[in-house]
């Protein structure tokens, strides 16, 4: 089955030029998988005529309304791009103060305008996890929506979720959902193989390692 690499690339890199590179150097990886590029939003250009059936443009965050919203992106404005997939409820948003009710709203948006929603759910360090996905899976409103388990504590810190929890988390959700499931949180080319059961990974920094992240994309 074909499994869905997200590539994250947060607040990365910090020039035009090295984005262009960087995608330059996925769009040259050979694969039957589906790699889902999701930049900054100034960095969309790099898109232009370069997508192909393998990989698909995706953004980091969206707003669910139009208008006197200074600094925000609408679904309108996303779809209007060709852009497919949108990250939601990414915890480092989490973080600034986004409610599941606001996440909703972006999700409904989302949906409405035919891009393909991507819901970051997973727990802090010391929080319950089923608990804790219990909320944020209330979430999960279509069998569109791709969910994305990243345990806040595995991101960016490089301490790696075991697969058997993954595994336990991974079925817990299967329990509850028919929609596809993926992991995120310190995955790089050795790593991924423990994810194996997931249909796919989210990456973040080793996203922008073009030789690490054709690595995740061969082993994942
Ligand atoms: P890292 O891969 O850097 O831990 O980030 C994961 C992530 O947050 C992807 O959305």
């Amino acid at each position: 089955m074909k499994k869905i690499i997200v590539a994250n690339w947060k607040c990365n890199p910090n020039s035009f030029l090295k984005a262009r590179n960087l995608f330059h150097d996925i769009k040259k990886i050979k694969t039957n998988n589906l790699i889902v590029v999701c930049p900054s939003f100034v960095h969309f250009n790099i898109f232009k005529f370069q997508i192909n059936n393998k990989i698909k443009a995706g953004a980091q965050d969206v707003f669910y309304k139009e208008g006197a919203f200074t600094g925000k992106i609408s679904a309108s404005m996303l779809k209007d791009y060709k852009i497919k997939y949108v990250i939601i409820g990414h915890s480092e948003i989490r973080a600034l103060g986004e409610t599941d009710e606001q996440i909703n709203k972006k999700i409904k948006s989302a949906l409405d305008h035919e891009l393909i929603p991507i819901l970051c759910v997973g727990e802090k360090k010391d929080e319950d996890v089923k608990k804790i996905l219990e909320s944020q899976l209330k979430n999960i409103i279509s069998k569109k929506i791709i969910i994305a388990y990243e345990p806040v504590w595995a991101i960016g810190t490089g301490k790696f979720c075991s697969s058997e929890k993954a595994n336990k988390v991974l079925e817990f959700i299967k329990k509850r959902f028919k929609n596809k499931i993926i992991y995120g949180g310190s995955v790089n080319g050795d790593v991924v193989k423990n994810y194996s059961n997931f249909d796919g990974v989210l990456v973040g920094s080793a996203s922008l390692n073009s030789k690490e992240f054709i690595k995740i994309v061969k082993n994942v």
